[in-house]
């Protein structure tokens, strides 16, 4: 083979200045990602102007990334690519709580609050009344495991996007299962509300005819000793963007059916087990 690259050996060409004792990992890794890449270079044939818009997408996807804002993992959110590797490092069994994405919004310390606290500090939205048991495959109550919840407030927008406007830690709060497993708690019945859509993926989104919105969820991060953490959210039922969630976090075994509570508290009620696999 020439030592020169050429059209036809391209990928070639690179994968083979690869060094012997290169980690074997890292060499795999790289010889797939240059061979894709190469072989979508052929396929798509860019001209010089798109392939600078390319590096200019990049580049700018990089400069409006800081500690407060990750644009790359929401583009590869978005291209569904953070779904496709949750799935493959989140098989269970049947009858296992599904994990979906985990997104840009949890805080780390929400408050630790008590059973059937409301985590809802603003007053907006429609309060609903969140119960469930936090239990193993064989059906068994899981002890003092930790439920950390989180949602938009009825605006459609997360506490941190919103600083000084919301009350601090407004829509979270972490609540830890006693001997029965069961967790209680009021937040509001959350709504749809747009992905982070004024920087570069937002305007990849238009481009392509897709709209940023994320049907209404409840986030969850579940987590008890000895067995796998969840992350996942429930989805409203009947959700006008539950088919077309723009970061394809939907499940169908995530779908829950709030219901109406005509002489309680709260105006609603949802009701979902998380069931853990242990590790
Ligand atoms: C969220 O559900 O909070 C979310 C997930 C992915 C991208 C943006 C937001
Ligand atoms: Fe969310």
């Amino acid at each position: 083979m020439s030592d020169y690259l050429t059209e036809e050996n391209s990928a070639d060409t690179v994968n083979a200045r690869m060094g012997k004792s290169t980690n074997p990992r890292l060499r795999r890794v790289m010889h797939s990602m240059v061979e894709h890449l190469h072989a979508f270079i052929k396929d798509v044939e860019p001209t010089q102007d798109e392939w600078e818009v390319a590096i200019d997408f990049l580049t700018r996807t990089g400069q409006i990334s800081s500690d407060r804002r990750q644009e790359y993992i929401l583009l590869s959110d978005v291209l569904g690519v953070s779904m496709l590797v949750d799935a493959i490092n989140h098989r269970r069994p049947d009858g296992a709580t599904e994990n979906t994405v985990f997104g840009p919004f949890h805080v780390d310390g929400a408050p630790r609050r008590s059973m059937g606290d409301s985590i809802s500090l603003d007053g907006k939205g429609e309060l609903c009344l969140y119960t469930g048991r936090v239990i193993d495959l064989d059906g068994q109550p899981i002890a003092g495991a930790t439920v950390d919840v989180w949602s938009d407030n009825a605006d459609g927008y997360y506490d941190v996007q919103q600083p000084g406007e919301q009350p601090e830690w407004n829509n979270r709060g972490v609540f830890t299962t006693g001997a029965d497993g069961s967790y209680r708690f009021v937040g509001i019945k959350p709504v749809s509300y747009p992905i982070p859509n004024d920087g570069p993926v937002g305007q990849m989104l238009e481009k392509v005819e897709r709209h940023p919105w994320r049907p209404a969820h409840m986030h969850f991060l579940v987590s008890a000793d000895g067995h796998e953490q969840i992350v996942t959210h429930i989805f409203v039922a009947g959700d006008t963007y539950l088919q077309s969630d723009a970061v394809f976090g939907v499940k169908d075994s995530l779908i829950v059916k709030y219901r109406r509570m005509p002489d309680a508290d709260t105006p609603w009620s949802a009701e979902f087990d998380f069931v853990m696999k242990p590790v």
